[in-house]
């Protein structure tokens, strides 16, 4: 059954193509999602959803069901659809810049795909590319392997995403923008009219842009975000060494000024997933490349790199020597909710601990096991449950702030542990509340 007019095509089944497939799919609009990895395909053509992501496989099982949603690794079915999404990865080079040759290749097969059409097709890059992809590598392309002329029959549109794993599917629901980056009014509103088509009466703000400010608009979104999570990770070290400080009241108070606002302001053990760092290094090196060198979004790194240091530092205050001592890390997820450990802080912290002289570590976590199996050495030992890994350990490291954590009291750790001495690397605990234990948190300073 071929989709049809006002259909739409994702090509790249990964995180984004898969949710945007997904939610497209669950307001009725016909979706052929497009991938070359077979097994993702037959994964998604069984309802079943390849990556964790809450909400997601329920979706993509209703939307298989309705066959409101078919996947194939045919990317010539894509000209049997009005517009075609590129979601494809854009993953990071030695040097930190961006690798497009999957948006290149897909964007020469969506050309030639579309090359006998006769009615207009839009194609809209989404994936995060740095700016001038979408105006000097996707047209160029594009135009070649179709014989079509941008902005004639063939439209072309930047259109970034933000949404966040863990939350992606509520994200994609209720954006607080959408930005559309076009060089002719065509391609801008026809991508326009298939939002309001999605959205209904509560389309968000559409903001209308060159390609090349929706590009940036995508790096100076996350550059940000992770400025403000390594500034109060900033402000965390320098209270961690004043009596009585505690950078949690220090966001609560700043964070009622509307100028600076409370989220993005948890302390903790440094951002990670596949995103941040993978986006200031490809920026940081794109504005070198243009002759200036960003030496803020440098420092964002830079302390985030440090703030494992961080961490270790407290295991060490409290625990003393590490040789032949039991370091349980509760948490091996970049967050909650998701099984990604890509750039996850935990490994950070972990590499670190094994360069030290003879510590055990054991770690745990809900979801991430089997991932993180992949990376760490043999050296690291997994637990069945965050129990099981307290159980006789001399310092515990939470790493990651799942929910199934918080619901451990003092006296579970006092149960458990040889020596309770307990870091807090994400403040998921009250440290009154654990006065009876060894507590450090991030951001605390020493108790007198
Ligand atoms: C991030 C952005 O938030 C999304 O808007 C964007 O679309 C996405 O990257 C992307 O480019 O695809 P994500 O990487 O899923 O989303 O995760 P975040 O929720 O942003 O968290 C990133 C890291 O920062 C996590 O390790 C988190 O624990 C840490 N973080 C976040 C803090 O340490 N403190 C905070 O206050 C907030």
């Amino acid at each position: 059954m071929k989709p049809g007019p006002g259909s739409v095509s994702v090509i790249g089944m990964g995180y984004v193509g898969l949710c945007t497939s997904a939610a497209f799919a669950s307001k009725g609009i016909k979706t052929v999602g497009i991938d070359i990895d077979e097994k993702r395909i037959e994964q998604i053509r069984q309802g079943r959803a390849p990556l964790y992501e809450p909400q997601l496989d329920s979706m993509l099982k209703k939307a298989v069901k309705k066959r409101l949603l078919t996947a194939t690794n045919d990317i010539s079915q894509a000209a049997y659809t009005s517009s075609t999404f590129l979601t494809v990865g854009t993953p990071s080079r030695k040097d930190g810049s961006i690798d497009l040759t999957s948006i290149e290749r897909a964007a020469e097969e969506l050309g030639t795909a579309l090359s006998e059409k006769q009615s207009y097709h839009l194609v809209i890059v989404k994936s995060t590319v740095i700016p001038g992809t979408t105006n000097r590598i996707v047209n160029p392309i594009l135009a070649k392997s179709s014989s079509k002329t941008i902005g004639t029959n063939l439209g072309l549109c930047a259109n970034p995403e933000f949404l966040k794993e863990g939350t992606a599917i509520n994200d994609t629901l209720h954006p607080d923008k959408i930005v559309i980056g076009a060089n002719d009014k065509k391609s801008a509103n026809t991508l326009k009219q298939l939002y309001m088509r999605f959205y209904g009466k509560n389309l968000p703000t559409v903001i209308l842009t060159s390609p090349e400010t929706a590009e940036l608009v995508k790096y100076a979104s996350n550059a940000f975000l992770a400025t403000k999570v390594s500034f109060i990770n900033t402000i965390a070290n320098i209270a961690q060494s004043i009596p009585g400080v505690d950078v949690n009241q220090i966001v609560e108070a700043i964070g009622r000024d509307p100028r600076i606002g409370p989220l993005f302001l948890k302390a903790g053990p440094g951002y990670g997933g596949s995103c941040f760092h993978k986006d200031l290094q490809a920026i940081i090196n794109f504005s070198e490349n243009l002759g200036y060198s960003p030496l803020l979004l440098r420092a964002t790194e830079g302390t985030n790199e440090q703030q494992a240091e961080k961490v270790v530092e407290l295991v060490e205050k409290l625990t003393g020597p590490l040789e032949q001592k039991r370091i349980a890390v509760l948490g091996l997820a970049f967050k909650k909710d998701t099984d990604d450990i890509r750039e996850a802080a935990s490994l950070r912290v972990i590499n670190l601990l094994m360069k030290k002289k003879g510590p055990i570590i054991v770690a745990y976590d809900p979801l991430a096991v089997p991932n993180a199996r992949r990376l760490l050495t043999e050296s690291v030992e997994f637990a069945q449950d965050e129990r099981s890994a307290l159980k006789g350990a001399d310092c515990c490291i939470v790493m990651t702030e799942w929910n199934q954590f918080k619901k451990l009291r003092a006296k579970d750790y006092l149960a458990l542990m040889r020596t309770p001495n307990l870091v807090d690397a994400r403040r998921l605990y009250d440290p009154k509340e654990y006065e009876s234990l060894n507590f450090a948190g991030v951001g605390i300073g020493p108790q007198e």
